[in-house]
């Protein structure tokens, strides 16, 4: 039962993310963004609303994240925007709003909403880091966004996790191979499950992805996408697995794997965790979108890209039980000042401005009640100043994660404080 005075809660399928657990965060974002830093990224940033013709053209007016979850609002000015349920929608936008020379690269870390069934690993509003690249259908460069996707799990200590790959063709060959896999619906459409018996025309792709065992049944015996492509979209998937394998990544073959967006063309991916449970294990995704520039108004322009749940990376590292830290964030040095003539404020100032991280109390608290507090922040010293240190003009440095006060104990004159303090750190 939670007995918190609080009238106003996060709203359902969103949630706050405070210290401890919001330093494993900026661990995970850091380490993305040092890697994607290393592959040759930039950060964009950009609204987190946009007239809601981006995302229905990006995404698919028909698709069910545009037509069933998209938090779609007319402001002030009669505008219709929608949050952004997804970023590659927005960065093509920016893209062609923008035209910067290509390969155009940017990385980003941004919430997403989608009004979803909230449970666990599926939330109203989540957050992704993820890349996109524009200006090049190289399949080098299709193997470079996933092997940043992959060292990145890797760096974050992930061990289970499984690289899903398909192509999806481009136009024609995926035209001609729906219309193939529509005449095999159409003669087994009694079988399907009860949803899709009614809806599989509308998108009879869908149904490839149709966890029900009817549908599986049914689509089991009938074409698969990579049968089919053409010549050049062969080529180019061939030359991604090959690349992929040169780099030591091993990918499963999957040809069910259709996402969720209309975007997609050729090169599509998800990463699933296999310590997850199989409804919600995709912790990235990602694919080409060679037509979107062109739909949202631009030149013919290729890209690709992938995005990582961070709140579906977190899971998975809980449930292989990856405890290591990716950023160390307690504070080196606690000030305990005893003195009533708050030294805290100038000490602490100093050693901050040489580079340490400090925490010290307020409210002129007692002595043990600091201590307390400092042993409670992390912080591996203690600098205790009271009246005759202050009188002597010395202060007193405590190792906090020695058990044995007296012995490694010592007092240095207060102009020194900031040099022992750098030396001991160092350690
Ligand atoms: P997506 O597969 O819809 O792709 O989402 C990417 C990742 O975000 C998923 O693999 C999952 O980890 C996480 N995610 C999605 N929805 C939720 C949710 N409701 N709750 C928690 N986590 C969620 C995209 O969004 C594409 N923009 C990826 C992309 C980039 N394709 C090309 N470039």
């Amino acid at each position: 039962m939670n007995d918190s005075p609080a009238q106003f809660r996060a709203p359902v399928g969103t949630h706050d993310v405070l210290a401890p657990e919001s330093a494993v965060w900026e661990g995970l974002i850091g380490t993305f963004s040092t890697l994607a830093y290393r592959y040759g990224f930039s950060l964009i940033l950009s609204p987190l609303f946009e007239d809601v013709g981006v995302f229905n053209r990006g995404i698919g007016e028909a698709s069910e994240v545009a037509t069933k979850e998209m938090y779609v609002f007319t402001d002030r000015g009669n505008r219709t925007l929608a949050l952004r349920p997804e970023g590659t929608a927005s960065v093509v936008r920016a893209f062609v709003q923008h035209q910067p020379p290509t390969p155009w690269k940017a990385w980003y870390v941004t919430p997403a909403f989608r009004y979803e069934r909230p449970q666990a690993g599926r939330y109203r509003q989540h957050h992704q880091l993820g890349v996109e690249v524009l200006g090049t259908d190289d399949p080098a460069v299709d193997v470079e966004v996933i092997a940043l996707a992959w060292r990145f799990y890797e760096a974050i200590g992930l061990r289970r996790v499984r690289l899903l790959l398909n192509s999806m063709g481009h136009d024609e060959c995926r035209g001609r191979y729906v219309e193939l896999l529509a005449a095999h619906l159409a003669a087994n459409a009694s079988s399907l499950c009860d949803e899709h018996r009614e809806t599989w025309a509308s998108n009879p792709l869908r149904v490839l992805d149709c966890k029900r065992e009817a549908c599986r049944a049914v689509t089991e015996r009938g074409p698969m996408l990579p049968d089919h492509l053409c010549e050049d979209c062969r080529a180019h998937f061939e030359r991604v697995v090959a690349g992929l394998g040169a780099l030591g990544i091993e990918s499963t073959l999957a040809p069910r794997l259709v996402r969720g967006f209309d975007y997609y063309t050729r090169t599509t991916f998800e990463f699933a965790a296999d310590a997850l449970d199989s409804a919600q294990n995709a912790i990235g995704g990602g694919g080409r979108y060679d037509k979107l520039a062109e739909q949202l108004g631009g030149r013919a322009t290729s890209g690709i890209g992938f995005g990582s749940g961070i709140e579906r990376l977190l899971l998975a590292r809980e449930a292989e039980g990856v405890t290591a830290t990716l950023l160390e964030r307690s504070p080196d040095v606690f000030v305990v000042d005893t003195t009533s003539a708050d030294v805290a404020t100038p000490y602490a100032d100093r050693l901050r401005r040489a580079g340490l991280a400090v925490h010290r109390a307020y409210d002129q608290r007692s002595m043990k009640a600091q201590m307390k507090a400092a042993d409670r922040s992390g912080a591996r010293f203690a600098v205790l100043v009271g009246p005759t240190e202050l009188a002597a003009g010395q202060v007193t440095i405590r190792d906090l994660r020695s058990g044995d006060h007296d012995q490694t104990q010592r007092s240095v004159a207060h102009d020194q404080l900031v040099a022992t303090m750098l030396e001991l750190v160092k350690k």
